[in-house]
């Protein structure tokens, strides 16, 4: 998706986006997941790619406490507004909101980060290979970068109907890209994440409609 329709997309979705999200409440369980297989705990640094109105924060807060450090990067401005509503809200005082593109992370965050992860993000990145060798990068030796988004289900039939066109309407309302393209299998996520990282895992979750990738920084480099 070019830019600046993603850009217009999430403009126009900001003020209700976290409205329309309480729809989908039973994700959290996770995001809470996603927070925890990131392997972060109590002062470290956490980015968060494409972090939106802060739907994570939350489950990330949890974990790193007041001597923690987030950092919630995101390409549009009108989400970062709603995330440093949240953030000012419950005060805390531990969160750095940076305005910019994922793909030129290493650029605009300063690291080295104990963990990362992105939520529903890079699915509709078009340069999604370089956002991961951009994240990547900024990881301490050790550190996890995990990925959770959407994807088009395999499965056919009776199940695979209705599940698709449940992924349709979603990407419609609240995502951005192609169905056919950019949520189908065709993107090789744990190939592209395992030229940056290693132990490299991915998973299907909810019948095939969500995935998990994650990888660590080899311990043996040097940042
Ligand atoms: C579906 S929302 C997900 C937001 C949040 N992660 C969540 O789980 O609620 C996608 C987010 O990705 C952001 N985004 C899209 N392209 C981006 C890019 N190239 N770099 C950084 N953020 C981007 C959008 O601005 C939007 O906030």
């Amino acid at each position: 998706m070019e830019p600046r329709s993603m850009l217009d997309r999430y403009t126009r979705l900001a003020p209700d986006y976290d409205r329309m999200m309480s729809f989908w409440a039973p994700l959290d369980r996770w995001r809470r997941r996603a927070v925890a297989e990131t392997n972060i705990g109590q002062g470290d640094t956490i980015l968060d790619i494409g972090c939106g109105t802060g739907k994570n924060f939350p489950f990330i807060e949890e974990r790193i406490g007041p001597g923690g450090r987030l950092i919630g990067l995101d390409y549009t401005p009108a989400m970062l507004e709603q995330a440093a509503r949240r953030v000012e809200k419950e005060r805390w005082e531990n969160v750095e909101l940076v305005e910019g593109r994922a793909e030129e992370a290493n650029r605009i965050v300063k690291g080295p980060v104990d963990g990362a992860m992105s939520w529903c993000c890079l699915s509709i990145v078009p340069e999604w290979e370089q956002a991961i060798a951009a994240t990547a990068s900024l990881l301490r030796p050790g550190g996890r970068f995990t990925v959770y988004d959407m994807r088009t289900t395999k499965a056919s039939g009776l199940l695979g109907w209705p599940l698709t066109r449940v992924i349709e309407w979603w990407v419609n309302h609240y995502g951005v890209g192609d169905v056919k393209v950019d949520y189908a299998v065709i993107r090789p996520w744990k190939a592209t994440m395992a030229k940056h990282l290693t132990n490299v895992t991915y998973e299907e979750m909810a019948f095939g409609t969500l995935f998990k990738c994650s990888g660590e920084r080899s311990a043996a480099e040097e940042s």
